[in-house]
């Protein structure tokens, strides 16, 4: 099938996260690239996990058959959201900023292999096509908008003990 649903949308997204993921890893320690990838991968995860919500999670927990599985990816996303934020507030020339990285690395690429093999699969029998083509239709507009938070910093930063 070619056509573009909420899906491929997503999926496309996760290729370029594991693309970003990969890169990290092979930088040295202090480097400007590091930091400028880092910085890339937090803004564009950051921006991808907050129109997902806004679209296909939203959907799935307001559906009794789909929201244990919602609730477990947002859950997902609020300890990838903590992780990001310790990495970013650690000097990245340190042996620990590319112990947590690989840690980061991990912890993601559970999620979105387990988004991509049980989340999505289950929403997709649970939603009608008509839905799917409004959640993709809303991710489009919506993840430019949140991208453009996520650079400015807005909800980067939770305070909260
Ligand atoms: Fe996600
Ligand atoms: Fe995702």
């Amino acid at each position: 099938m070619t056509k573009t649903t909420i899906f491929t949308q997503l999926e496309r997204d996760h290729d370029k996260h594991r693309e970003l993921l990969n890169r990290i890893e092979v930088t040295t320690g202090a480097s400007e690239e590091r930091k400028q990838l880092f910085e890339n991968f937090r803004t564009e995860v950051t921006a991808h996990a907050a129109a997902e919500e806004e679209t296909l999670y939203s959907t799935m927990l307001a559906k009794p058959e789909l929201r244990h599985d919602g609730q477990h990816s947002v859950a997902e996303h609020h300890e990838l959201d903590e992780l990001m934020a310790e990495i970013a507030d650690m000097d990245p020339s340190s042996p620990q900023w590319m112990q947590k990285f690989k840690k980061l690395k991990h912890d993601y690429l559970h999620h979105i292999d387990e988004e991509e093999q049980d989340m999505f699969p289950a929403a997709e029998e649970g939603l009608t096509e008509e839905k799917e083509a409004e959640l993709a239709k809303k991710f489009k507009e919506r993840k430019p908008k949140e991208y453009q938070r996520a650079l400015e910093g807005v909800d980067m930063e939770d305070n909260r003990e």
